[in-house]
């Protein structure tokens, strides 16, 4: 993905005294810091978005927000919708993307098109699921606020200001949502696979996970087939075992774990083993362009969860981003480490270092 700076004011803890400033680009990104200094919630704001990012994820739809200027949109995982909003201040929340331009840009761009490197969302306290969208170009920057004309024509946001009229190109941005869109976001505490078929998040665990296993397993499509043996494969090789088989129960109740040989039940191996057979396996049932996963050290000893997090990595189209609580493991598997503070004087006041 194109490498993307994000800021985030008065999202939870991060109110616009202290906004998150991240950039996200392929690889592996690390959020550290003490507790309750926002790195989980940083994490979970990637799928609370996810209908806006959904509604960002192609040209065309970004066209039409932009000329509507604001869009009616909830967001799927919140219940009430001013949760999310700062309690320390009563300001509109506003997400900021912005795309690096590159020289290939210089390349593309022929006078007076413009491409849109940067797209702000936004929405107020008294309503706050009416998102307002603002676009903006590197040339000429706030495009929507101040233009005469807004309007669509296929994929291209044709602008007028000040007489002239600019076609802007929302190509990249569009992508950066969709790959937001394509996300996978694994939670902490991960070892209860045998709880009857539910979600936990967006992963499936329990009896769906180990149906869908199978399936995958001994179903008709090569690829699905394929994809199981890498997972086995791979955690064959981490563990150090000679033979690894890894086959729903007959009742598709729970694994069937053979080991160099020797048969186990998914409850008699150790909850470290089987949070690699549900983390990766739900990692390649769902393709993602992202995953985002809080504390990827949970359940395993040092040793595993350098492998397991660069491995899970490989599973990601894109970027993997972590929240750990070990400076050990961000060091050892990421490009870039955020760090986190607590202010001293009040609980509400955020800090975010790059
Ligand atoms: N709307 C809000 N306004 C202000 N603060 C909020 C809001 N919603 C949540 N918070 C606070 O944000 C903080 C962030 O917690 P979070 O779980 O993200 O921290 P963390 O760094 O992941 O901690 P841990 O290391 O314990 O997992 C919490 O103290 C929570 O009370
Ligand atoms: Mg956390």
């Amino acid at each position: 993905m194109k490498k993307t700076q994000i800021t985030i004011k008065n999202y939870r803890c991060f109110d616009d005294a202290h906004p998150a400033r991240i950039e996200i680009d392929n690889g592996i990104i690390s959020f550290t810091g003490p507790n309750n200094s926002g790195k989980s919630s940083l994490l979970k704001m990637f799928r609370e978005f996810k209908n806006i990012w959904q509604v960002l994820s192609t040209p065309s739809s970004i066209v039409q927000f932009a000329a509507a200027k604001h869009m009616s949109l909830s967001l799927e995982f919140i219940n009430d919708p001013l949760e999310i909003f700062s309690d320390s201040n009563n300001r509109s929340i506003s997400i900021e993307f912005e795309i690096e331009i590159d020289e290939s840009y210089n390349l593309n761009v022929t006078s007076p098109q413009l491409f849109s490197n940067k797209l702000r969302i936004s929405a107020e306290r008294s309503q706050p699921t009416i998102w307002k969208l603002e676009v903006f170009s590197k040339t000429m920057g706030q495009l929507t606020t101040d233009a005469n004309r807004i309007q669509q024509a296929g994929n291209i946001l044709q602008i007028e200001i000040g007489g002239a009229w600019h076609q802007v190109f929302t190509s990249d941005l569009a992508s950066v949502f969709s790959s937001l869109h394509k996300s996978l976001y694994i939670g902490p505490f991960r070892n209860a696979i045998n709880v009857g078929a539910t979600n936990y998040y967006d992963i499936q665990i329990g009896e769906g996970f180990i149906n869908t296993w199978n399936s995958w397993k001994t179903g008709h499509i090569k690829s699905q087939n394929l994809a199981i043996s890498k997972i086995t494969e791979d955690i064959r090789h981490i563990f150090g075992f000679n033979s690894l088989e890894i086959t729903a129960s007959t009742q598709l109740k729970t694994l069937q774990i053979n080991i160099n040989n020797k048969s186990y039940k998914l409850t008699e191996v150790g909850s470290g083993l089987a949070q690699f057979i549900v983390v990766f396996g739900s990692a390649l049932i769902n393709d993602p362009d992202i995953i985002l996963i809080d504390e990827p050290e949970l359940n395993l000893h040092p040793s595993l969860q350098i492998d397991f997090t660069t491995t899970l990595a490989k599973y990601a189209k894109e970027a993997t981003l972590i929240a750990t609580h070990s400076i050990g493991l961000a060091r050892s598997v990421s490009e870039h480490i955020y760090s986190f503070q607590r202010s001293n004087n009040a609980d509400s006041i955020l800090k975010c270092n790059t």
